[in-house]
């Protein structure tokens, strides 16, 4: 992206090709983490080089990790789990959730003290979710109501966790798990509602031994991760971008090669084929532990939708997406049990019902639902709320509109996808950076 910070996009002609949608986040993250503390050397290939992962290479480099950076390959010589050292300075977790949720698991067991803050946004989000298990288990974190900056009073004399989740989030597991490396003993993990398992599977990768029984998780403390190669699959969130463009705009067909389908992230396709979706899955294969595909999509009629429970956690950073395909789709939908959305990077059901509003889609919403019904997209001006999935989801309502739609304050697409305009572009569309 350019340092312009509003976007225009025209209405589109069908999408067409071939795209490598890059590096899936959440394992990004999670490869450079558990890459600094392992032993040995290795190499991630399609890391993603957004802003939020570089903030976990920044990260971990503050706390004496050695990491070196060639377009998209990431090399580390790992420390071991016990080789960090006391950063100089304050770490600074940017944007990102997933950065100071799972640092602040790592920063709890050690021998040193830290903090950890982040942007403006991101000190609005809520810490409590990781602050009051870790110290049920006598870690010690000051934060003015539970939000950042957190200053972290490392200790290695943790009590062995007992995790039994009361909110559905993969970032307070994946918090927990990695203080748990460090705790002599056996730690137990208890999920209601599965969410997604990429620490897992990486630590796994890792030859970390851990019992998993579906719901249920167990792993003994102080084991040597061996360090091993990472190759990563694309994000299928950023996918999502393009799967619901292909769905919406007529005549296209798209396809997005080699992106990560873990289970626990599939919800998006499970319900956009509901509605009517043709999406077509194809050479599926492992790799570094998790699983990958070929995704490709046909413009399709899309039908209204009502989804609620368990399938939430699956497609959360999805949801602002399914919106606009929502609002693309005859009928009216009802997707409900998700408050969750109030505390992303935005309040996403405020920002997403306002953009809505405002480009003539009728919407209603709830504390934790929200009903959008089908209808003409006019196009004119939304506010982006520095959110990057709402600038995105946008984006793609733009594809459809009737008159052109400007987004506002877009910079913040880099935190997750730096390829999103040029990709655009690539498929024809008319963008203008203003
Ligand atoms: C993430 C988990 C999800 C997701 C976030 C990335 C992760 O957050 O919204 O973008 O990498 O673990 P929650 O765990 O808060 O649901």
């Amino acid at each position: 992206m350019s340092s312009s910070n509003n976007l225009i996009i025209n209405k589109s002609k069908p999408l067409i090709g071939n795209l490598m949608i890059p590096g899936d986040k959440s394992i990004s993250h999670r490869s450079i983490i558990l890459g600094a503390l392992s032993n040995g050397e290795l190499t991630i290939s399609n890391f993603l080089a957004s802003d939020d992962c570089n903030a976990t290479i920044n990260a971990m480099r503050q706390l004496g990790a050695d990491i070196s950076v060639s377009e998209d390959k990431v090399r580390i010589k790992g420390k071991g789990l016990f080789g960090l050292r006391e950063p100089k300075q304050i770490i600074d977790a940017g944007n990102s959730g997933t950065l100071i949720r799972l640092l602040t698991g790592v920063l709890a067991v050690q021998d040193f003290d830290s903090t950890i803050t982040g942007d403006d946004s991101l000190k609005k989000r809520p810490m409590g979710r990781i602050i009051e298990p870790l110290t049920l288990c006598g870690a010690k974190i000051q934060a003015h109501e539970y939000k950042a900056p957190l200053t972290i009073h490392g200790s290695s004399t943790l009590k062995s966790i007992q995790y039994d989740q009361s909110v559905a989030s993969a970032q307070v597991k994946s918090c927990l798990i990695l203080s748990a490396l460090y705790i002599s003993g056996q730690s137990t993990f208890y999920e209601k509602i599965q969410t997604r398992d990429h620490t897992e599977n990486l630590l796994e990768h890792f030859s970390y031994n851990i019992n998993r029984d579906s719901n249920y998780l167990s792993l003994k403390g102080r084991q040597e991760l061996i360090a091993k190669d990472i190759l990563i699959g694309s994000d299928i969130s950023s996918a999502a971008f393009f799967i619901v463009a292909s769905l919406i705009v007529d005549g296209s067909c798209v396809e997005m090669r080699s992106v990560n389908i873990n289970k626990f992230r599939t919800g998006i396709i499970t319900v956009l084929r509901e509605m009517g979706a043709d999406i077509e899955i194809s050479d599926v294969k492992s790799i570094s532990n998790e699983v990958i595909g070929n995704i490709k999509v046909r413009y399709s009629k899309l039908k209204c939708v009502d989804i609620k429970g368990d399938i939430i956690p699956s497609l959360i950073d999805e949801l602002p997406i399914l919106f606009i395909a929502c609002a693309a789709a005859t009928g009216t939908s009802k997707i409900s049990g998700i408050e969750e959305l109030r505390y992303k990077e935005s309040d996403r059901i405020m920002a997403m019902e306002n953009g809505l509003k405002a480009i003539g889609i009728n919407v209603h919403s709830s504390k934790d639902s929200i009903e959008i019904t089908g209808g003409k997209i006019t196009g004119g001006k939304v506010n982006s709320c520095d959110d990057h999935r709402i600038a995105m989801s946008f984006a793609v309502a733009g594809l459809i509109s009737q008159c052109s739609l400007t987004i506002m304050d877009t910079q913040n697409i880099s935190t997750s996808f730096p390829t999103f305009v040029t990709i655009l572009r690539e498929l024809g569309v008319e963008v203008f950076e203003v």
